[in-house]
């Protein structure tokens, strides 16, 4: 895995479809190792919104794999204080070993990555939730043996985890639907990217129709209807998104052995039903904890570590 070692992950589509291969191959390898290949590596953890999965994850990742992580929540820093991120990525970049930030703009990310020598990671933003994603798919190899051929369908807000799917499932030669209101599409330039990278192999469909959508798909995937830094919006969009609500309705008309995943946290009967995520399709716990082994296999990776 020498080719990741140094590297960002800012957007998914900075690895090819071959580096995420094998990191995924990597992670089911880590599942079953007590090893410790980062020792005295230091990971920071430099975040602006509430987090439990990522943050926990990567914590227990880092300690696991023999290094440490500081977990930093910016109020805490001198970034309250209006100290510029160039001068702030500068100074973290003399103590820690690789550096995960979850922030609004992905742009914070793109001075961190440019002012810094050391691997800067997108532990969520705005526009993108790269290493959500790689659980996502680590989950669907777990449970279809190969991810090649199979379509996973996204319902609801055209948010960061639509845009993150999208790239991440025509990489790995999926087909990808999102069904969204027709005001809540995802990110332009990244469909179009995602078209560009499927073109002539796999499906991109980007549809109001939530029913279509869902036809002989394997995976079905949602995620709440308003963002974190959305808050204020929530109420009002209940009604526009409700016919995109993952419920067992929905379910049934998707393939057979469809799987439902959500990134967590839910609002349960909002975007999800509770019967969806207690019933037999679901795999939302086993997609949590891949959240762990994904980024296991991304830390070694970044920081060029040998067992
Ligand atoms: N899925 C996810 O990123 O969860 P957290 O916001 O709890 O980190
Ligand atoms: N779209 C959600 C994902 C949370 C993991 C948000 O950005 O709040």
């Amino acid at each position: 895995m020498a080719s990741l070692q140094g590297r960002d992950l800012l957007s998914l589509a900075d690895f090819s479809s071959e580096e995420i291969a094998e990191l995924l191959n990597l992670a089911i390898e880590l599942k079953s190792k007590e090893i410790e290949p980062l020792r005295r590596k230091v990971l920071g953890l430099l975040f602006y919104k509430a987090s439990t999965r990522t943050r926990v994850s990567f914590l227990v990742a880092m300690y696991q794999l023999g290094g440490q992580a500081i977990d930093l929540n910016t109020s805490v820093t001198q970034i309250s204080r209006g100290e510029p991120l160039e001068d702030t990525a500068k100074v973290l970049d003399g103590y820690l070993d690789i550096l995960a930030i979850r922030t609004y703009k992905q742009t914070d990310l793109e001075t961190f990555a440019a002012c810094s020598q050391i691997p800067i990671i997108n532990a969520l933003s705005d526009l993108e939730h790269p290493c959500q994603v790689l659980a996502d798919l680590l989950t669907a190899q777990e449970c279809f043996g190969s991810l090649t051929g199979l379509t996973l369908t996204y319902l609801g807000d055209g948010n960061n985890m639509a845009n993150s799917l999208l790239l991440g499932c025509a990489l790995m030669g999926m087909h990808v639907r999102i069904a969204c209101p027709k005001d809540y599409q995802p990110d332009g330039a990244i469909v179009e990217q995602t078209k560009q990278i499927a073109a002539g192999k796999t499906e991109v469909l980007v549809t109001e129709d939530p029913i279509e959508a869902v036809q002989g798909s394997q995976i079905l995937y949602t995620d709440v209807w308003a963002s974190m830094g959305q808050e204020d919006l929530a109420e009002s969009r209940i009604p526009i998104f409700q016919p995109y609500q993952l419920n067992e309705a929905l379910l049934e008309k998707a393939d057979k052995e469809a799987i439902a995943l959500h990134c967590l946290p839910a609002h349960r009967e909002e975007e999800i039903t509770d019967a969806v995520i207690a019933g037999s399709q679901s795999r939302i716990w086993q997609q949590a904890a891949n959240r762990m082994h994904a980024q296991k296999a991304l830390l070694l990776s970044l920081l060029g570590g040998s067992y």
